[in-house]
């Protein structure tokens, strides 16, 4: 039985915890290594190292030699192409060595799981096309630059290609580990860098003592068994097996889950390493959270044992690579001769940087283990200096760089607010208001007319003529025209903007030659409106940039119907208004009959979906769905984003027409992402880390910099030659380090948009899978909107951030190619419909009842 238990000071109460806490502790033991054991390790470690140098490559650790006789002294001077293949991304980087400085620009390219696992030559295929894209995107194809390649895999080398760059001792632990460092190799040339690979220790059997009945399992399940025994002890690939491997065990000995051993933690590789940084990281009921996100439904007690669970597994590998880093320092200290040794470790890779006691265990422990080495560790930062600094600041306080813990929170309070905003009493002060719409389904295919569609609110003010027929199959004819909606019309009064609409309208229809016509009009008005049927809708607040006086309160049909009458040279039927985000879904339901969701991520972004009726305490009825417009711009209103919410965000929100309002919209959508890189850069400028430190009256002025603006520099092809465009536009002279800086602000603040909307987007997926009750779900998303469809890489971005935060559900996500005005025209149709058949049905009425009136009054 172990010492240190924390479960049985808290939980003395039962005695079957106290059973429970004993046999949790009893498996976790193996897992706690005394200094004894530690010490042992940095022996064998020593003994290793030595036996790799003796032997040349036969012995478990290889200790290849790199040929890189010294680390940089800062005479170095050029551009170099720096490839680093080997953790779970490549990365292509030009480094500019300049006067002792060295500038690096990068880019990250995913490598795709079946390359990673293909052939070689796909894989060598695969990095020839990044390289090509890098060299494109830093407008060098044609250059001729030395090359040098990081490749995180042993080698055997016989001579160097290329410089590389080194500390004292370098040690990389991403998803493997690994450590080189400078030793004496002969007398002439001193010192060589040695590649030692240590990640082999213990393939000779050296660790068996200490290996777990877990660590063999993950073994003999691993790709190459009985090989990088240490590594599979202590690196991000494998502590997440180990760690489902024990969580497995004590499941199927009824210690955790209720003994309920389900299909996800039978999965290989479903336990990420990343999982371990987060539990440990956070309370209790986030560890719940996410082991609901891996289909684990765990009760209090569960989450305190998984989080053991983690601290055992990680702790064990922070204190071995202790030990082993330990051996390597007083290697070096006797090889120099020294009684005392201070030295630098360089450090890389996720889970030291990411971890939150990782870093800490290992150092107590070298210390502890070396006691005559001071030893520092630097972890190493990506990009160029300062600058790079404070862009790492900014995308920690965005939580854009992948904090999935955050994420799952967000989605958790998203879906609180979603229910707050359902029922009659928490609605008045929810955030999210909910608004039903009196759209009961998507299009049946049964819809047919002719129609106008009005569209106002995203970036155009469009009207279409849409023609739906049914001749063998159905289908939509369209034609349509943008108007101008100038700056003081949507700022004037509500009677001009209404005036200009009607305006435009009666244009459109004296160029379709349909003025003579009353054709049902279906009204995209992009903004929340209260209804209490489909031809009514009441403004509750403008939103976005419209501001027209004398509207909020209105019903905005009236409003427009008015607006004709007054005109008297047609007329119109309006038949339905709707909200975008709704028009959205409708359009791609007509496409696709499981279409559910409707988004949009353009100006200002905003959700509906299909709510079952018995939920929305605001409407009567329980039978069938209702489409609800969430108005999730709003999250936030009641302050529930202030931990997220940066400097740069109030900032916006202060220069907005409506501060405290829409706040979630102001951190993620196109009218507002271009004005937060600018604020990012000015504040850059003024601490001299961009632009040489000038700030130019463009620079400082609000909406110079545009969302599409960050769109192209994003692109990989042309970003470059697009970012010197912009900024030069901007009156700076841009230097190339102040591209890669500007590049690598747009892209922290896309990232946060495509994480943040995917949280909300999965608390909508998670609602719906609830309210079906099946175990996996299935389901289109219909999106529209500039940024989504403009921007390259938020689609991707969006999506894989929805899959990893909703793992059991199949999700589509559909472009709505043809705007919303054809969802509208199908809503027009069914009202349309619906009106027609009741009218004809009470006019049959009458003429039933005028005759039985005749014939009443004749015959008596
Ligand atoms: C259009 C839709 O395609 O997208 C509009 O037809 C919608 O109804 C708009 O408002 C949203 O995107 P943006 O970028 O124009 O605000
Ligand atoms: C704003 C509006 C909302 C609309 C969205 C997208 O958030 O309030 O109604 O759907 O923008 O255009």
């Amino acid at each position: 039985m172990c010492h240190h238990n924390r479960f049985l000071l808290l939980n003395v109460a039962k005695s079957d915890i106290i059973s429970l806490v004993f046999q949790v502790d009893e498996t976790l033991c193996p897992f706690k290594l005394s200094q004894e054991q530690l010490q042992l390790v940095k022996a064998r470690m020593r003994a290793g190292l030595e036996a790799g140098l003796k032997t040349k490559g036969s012995s478990a650790i290889k200790m290849l030699p790199s040929y890189v006789y010294r680390t940089p002294d800062g005479t170095e001077h050029g551009k170099y192409l720096a490839l680093d293949l080997g953790g779970t991304n490549f990365r292509a980087m030009m480094v500019n060595f300049k006067r002792q400085n060295a500038r690096l620009y990068h880019k990250i390219y995913t490598i795709p799981l079946e390359i990673m696992q293909g052939t070689g030559e796909e894989l060598f295929d695969h990095i020839a096309q990044c390289v090509s894209d890098f060299l494109d995107y830093m407008g060098m194809k044609n250059a001729h630059l030395p090359a040098g390649f990081t490749f995180s895999f042993p080698c055997e080398q016989t001579a160097i290609d290329t410089v590389s760059v080194d500390i004292k001792v370098l040690w990389g632990w991403r998803t493997g580990t690994n450590v080189c460092y400078m030793e004496e190799v002969d007398a002439e040339l001193s010192k060589m860098c040695i590649n030692t690979e240590w990640g082999g220790l213990g393939d000779d059997g050296s660790l068996d003592d200490i290996i777990t009945p877990y660590d063999m399992e993950v073994n003999q399940n691993s790709i190459n068994p009985g090989r990088q025994r240490f590594e599979k002890l202590t690196s991000g690939m494998y502590l997440g097996e180990i760690v489902r491997q024990v969580l497995l065990d004590l499941t199927r000995g009824g210690l955790l889950f209720r003994g309920h051993v389900t299909e996800t933690l039978k999965t290989p590789g479903i336990f990420e390493t990343k999982y371990l940084s987060q539990i440990e990281r956070w309370e209790k009921l986030c560890v719940r959270s996410i082991l609901q996100q891996l289909g684990l439904k765990g009760t209090c007690d569960d989450s305190i044992i998984v989080k053991e669970v983690c601290g055992a597994v990680s702790r064990r590998a922070a204190q071995l690579c202790g030990a082993g880093m330990a051996a390597v320092v007083d290697k070096i200290r006797e090889n120099r001769g020294l009684d005392h040794l201070n030295i630098t470790v360089g450090v890389d890779g996720a889970l030291y940087k990411l971890h939150p006691h990782f870093s800490r265990v290992l150092k107590d422990t070298t210390e502890v283990l070396a006691p005559q080495c001071n030893v520092t560790f630097l972890p190493s930062e990506e990009g160029s200096g300062k600058g790079a600094a404070l862009i790492s600041a900014v995308a920690r306080q965005m939580h854009a760089d992948s904090l999935s813990g955050t994420l799952l929170d967000i989605m958790q309070q998203f879906r609180r607010e979603l229910a707050k905003g359902l029922g009659r009493d928490t609605n008045p002060t929810a955030a999210l208001k909910m608004l039903p719409t009196f759209v009961r389904s998507i299009p049946d295919g049964s819809e047919k007319g002719d129609f106008i569609a009005l569209d106002l609110g995203g970036s155009n003010f469009r009207i279409l003529r849409v023609k739906v027929s049914h001749e063998k199959k159905q289908t939509v004819q369209m034609e349509s025209q943008i108007y101008d909606t100038p700056e003081d019309i949507i700022h004037g009064s509500g009677t001009r903007l209404f005036d200009h609409v009607a305006e435009c309208l009666g244009d459109f229809m004296e160029k379709q030659n349909i003025k003579d016509k009353k054709l049902p009009v279906g009204f995209t008005f992009s903004f929340p409106c209260q209804q209490t049927k489909l031809d009514e809708g009441f403004l509750i607040t403008w939103t976005k940039r419209f501001k027209a006086g004398g509207v909020e309160g209105m019903d905005v049909v009236k409003l427009l119907n008015k607006a004709i009458k007054k005109r008297g040279d047609y007329d119109a039927d309006i038949m339905a208004v709707v909200n975008d985000t709704v028009g959205t879904m409708m359009t791609c339901g007509f496409d696709d009959q499981r279409c559910e969701v409707g988004i949009i991520i353009g100006t200002g972004t905003n959700a509906c979906y299909m709510e079952e009726l018995r939920n929305i305490d605001l409407v009567e009825g329980d039978e069938g769905r209702m489409c609800v417009n969430t108005e999730w711009g709003a999250f936030g209103d009641d302050g529930r984003l202030e931990d997220i919410r940066t400097e740069f965000d109030r900032e916006i929100d202060r220069g907005s027409i409506n501060p405290g309002k829409q706040l979630f919209e102001k951190m993620v959508s196109g009218m507002y992402m271009g004005e937060l890189v600018r604020l990012i850069l000015v504040k850059m400028a003024r601490e001299g880390l961009v632009f040489e430190g000038r700030i130019t009256p463009e620079l400082l002025t609000k909406g110079k910099f545009e969302t599409k603006h960050i769109s192209a520099i994003e692109k990989s092809k042309e970003g470059l030659s697009k970012a010197r465009e912009i900024l030069t536009r901007l009156g700076v002279e841009p230097s190339t380090d102040d591209f890669s800086l500007v590049s690598q602000v747009c892209t922290v603040v896309s990232f946060r948009s495509a994480n943040l909307i995917a949280a909300a987007l999965a608390g909508i997926l998670m609602r719906l899978k609830e309210n079906k009750g099946v175990a996996r779900l299935r389901t289109t998303v219909g999106i529209d909107g500039s940024l989504y469809k403009m921007h390259p890489q938020y689609a991707r971005r969006l999506h894989k951030a929805v899959r990893r935060l909703v793992p059991d559900t199949d999700v589509r996500f559909l472009l709505s190619e043809s705007g919303s005005g054809k969802g509208a025209a199908m809503v027009t149709a069914v009202a349309y419909r619906l009106t027609y058949s009741s009218r004809i049905f009470w006019s049959y009425l009458q003429s039933v009842h005028a005759f039985f009136s005749i014939y009443h009054r004749n015959v008596f």
